[in-house]
């Protein structure tokens, strides 16, 4: 069994700000770092470094090749990684005193996935295996509806949220992790409950896992729902701590804990991960959790 992430791989440049640039401002940085990133690249360097086989699927253009082999360096199979001639994705982020962030991505060799790619990757997958994706590539209707039939359990993270999100076939996911605004857009609901009791609702076959930051997180199915608190700690950088819970609540729930352990397990890697800068590079390892 493995974890099949079909997914983005960015170039993060990440500045520090004292606070959001406004309309018109011109601001000044303090500090400039380059860092990797992306939402399906962080999530499958959180999987590795919890210790799950994971295998990326992805695109980055040739000046972004040393993601490839950074994902590799981290015990990612990136067989799946192809180099080729489009920009490497990339995001602007700005990083505020609180440690929040403003961030603006550009899709480039994320969205150039093309039918022969979906088939190449979903060659690769067996029934029991784990199909993980986020909304950072083109194509992702497609993906769901050629990975319906094949036995694997689809995970969907759709962050960042877009209106097209909706016309996806999302009737074929088997878990849904959303934050807050993710939730709300797919359910026109605000109440954490009241989400999660629509979803349910209008996916009955599905689980959802609700991600609420400083609040912890709230897993419901049809016949259960647990909630699980968040660790106080001092964020100097969110950036990358939602992927860091998916990544540690997925690699437990394919070793098959039970969803309390997975949930608590994402909810301190992703503690830990907010006390330090960047995103892929915060991720902890599973030596450090334990
Ligand atoms: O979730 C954080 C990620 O969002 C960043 O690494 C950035 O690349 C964007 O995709």
């Amino acid at each position: 069994m493995k974890i099949i992430n079909f997914g983005s791989i960015n170039i993060d440049h990440v500045y520090g700000v004292d606070h959001f640039v406004r309309p018109g401002e011109t601001l000044e940085s303090g500090s400039y770092r380059i860092f990797s990133g992306g939402k399906g690249a962080n999530q499958s360097f959180a999987l590795a470094r919890a210790g799950a086989a994971v295998m990326h699927a992805g695109k980055v253009g040739p000046e972004g090749a040393w993601l490839k082999e950074k994902l590799q360096e981290n015990g990612v199979d990136v067989s799946l990684v192809k180099v080729v001639d489009a920009p490497t994705g990339h995001a602007i982020i700005q990083v505020n005193k609180e440690g929040e962030n403003a961030i603006i991505i550009y899709g480039g060799a994320n969205r150039t996935v093309s039918d022969a790619d979906i088939e190449k990757v979903l060659e690769q997958a067996e029934a029991g295996d784990y199909l993980l994706l986020q909304n950072e590539i083109n194509a992702l209707e497609r993906v769901l509806q050629k990975a319906k039939g094949k036995g694997v359990t689809v995970v969907f993270n759709p962050a960042p949220m877009t209106k097209s999100v909706k016309s996806y076939p999302l009737e074929l996911v088997d878990i849904f992790i959303v934050n807050e605004i993710e939730g709300e857009a797919l359910s026109a609901e605000n109440d954490p409950e009241a989400i999660l009791d629509a979803m349910l609702k209008r996916y009955p076959k599905s689980r959802t896992v609700l991600t609420r930051g400083k609040a912890g997180v709230i897993y419901a199915d049809e016949k259960q729902r647990i909630e699980v608190a968040a660790l106080k700690v001092k964020a100097v950088d969110t950036t990358g701590a939602g992927d860091t819970f998916i990544g540690y609540f997925l690699a437990e729930l394919s070793r098959g804990s039970a969803i309390e352990k997975c949930l608590q397990r994402g909810v301190k890697a992703s503690a830990i991960c907010v006390t330090r800068k960047g995103a892929a590079d915060s991720i902890p390892r599973l030596e450090e959790l334990l």
